[in-house]
């Protein structure tokens, strides 16, 4: 038997979450990085669908790495845009090719998400960055070596060549910015480099980041952008510089400085991710 076209198995996928959410239609897709997935708590009188339940959702085995779809709007009040939000995003380096790690992007964009905002922790790779920095992203290098569009393409979905010159929606760049100086956030905006690791970079690897004109590096988030704008959605994206790229302090790099100053940046980040869903909900009225 020959294998369903990717649009209709996004499309079944779509039915499935339509059935548990009783006519309600998010509009924006969150894409929750490392120490990040408790914003979805804010979500209210949410549906929360475990990514085993989804047909087509690749599973986490990272450990805090939940993996679940929790959609609802963020309150007081849930008067923000209903959201679609990925508590867990699982990565190349576990294994899966990268349709099945954008799949969820394709699933949330179909079901009405036009808007995706996608966030990750990150190195610094550029000097004036320092860990604790949120930086929006103003365009990436996609360094996988892979596509997440290579083979055949589903016209349903979109072109073979999609466009990529604004991949990082600049009106969504300038309402992130405006909301930062509202909230007093500091917040740099770069390049970010999408690496497949899972070995973090050696010191020449990321010199040679920085002369290819990369800000921060990281595992994720380009396959994702890449199935984004080929289904013609707007992106934002938000890094947390958790460390700075390997060889530029001397110190050794850790997973556990990555999760210590993700959870330390937490309730900034949160804070500046609801007054962007704040806006877009003003934008939507
Ligand atoms: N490199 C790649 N990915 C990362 C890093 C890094 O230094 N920090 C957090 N994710």
């Amino acid at each position: 038997m020959t294998e369903p076209l990717l649009s209709t198995r996004v499309n079944a996928t779509v039915a499935k979450i339509r059935s548990r959410l009783g006519g309600l239609t998010p509009t924006v897709g969150l894409v929750l990085g490392s120490g990040l997935g408790a914003f979805a708590d804010g979500l209210e009188n949410a549906a929360i669908l475990p990514y085993g339940e989804l047909p087509g959702f690749p599973v986490s085995r990272v450990v805090g790495h939940a993996g679940r779809l929790v959609v609802g709007a963020l309150g007081p009040g849930g008067n923000g845009p209903i959201c679609a939000a990925m508590q867990g995003r699982v990565h190349y380096y576990e294994g899966h090719d990268l349709a099945a790690v954008t799949f969820p992007i394709r699933v949330l964009v179909a079901l009405g998400c036009r808007t995706l905002i996608v966030t990750n922790a990150a190195g610094g790779v550029n000097r004036a960055l320092h860990p604790g920095q949120l930086v929006l992203l103003s365009d990436h290098l996609n360094l996988f070596g892979a596509s997440p569009l290579r083979g055949d393409n589903d016209e349903r979905l979109g072109p073979r060549f999609p466009d990529m010159t604004h991949a990082y929606a600049p009106e969504l760049r300038v309402l992130a910015r405006r909301v930062a100086l509202r909230l007093g956030i500091d917040l740099a905006e770069g390049v970010y480099a999408g690496l497949s690791g899972p070995a973090y970079e050696t010191p020449a690897e990321v010199r040679m980041l920085a002369t290819l004109g990369a800000d921060t590096c990281g595992m994720s988030t380009v396959p994702e952008v890449i199935v984004a704008s080929h289904m013609g959605a707007r992106v934002l994206g938000i890094s947390c510089v958790t460390n700075m790229a390997a060889g530029i302090t001397g110190e050794k790099l850790s997973h556990d400085e990555v999760t210590e100053t993700a959870t330390r940046v937490r309730g900034e980040f949160v804070a500046l991710l609801a007054g962007i869903l704040g806006e877009l909900a003003a934008e939507d009225r």
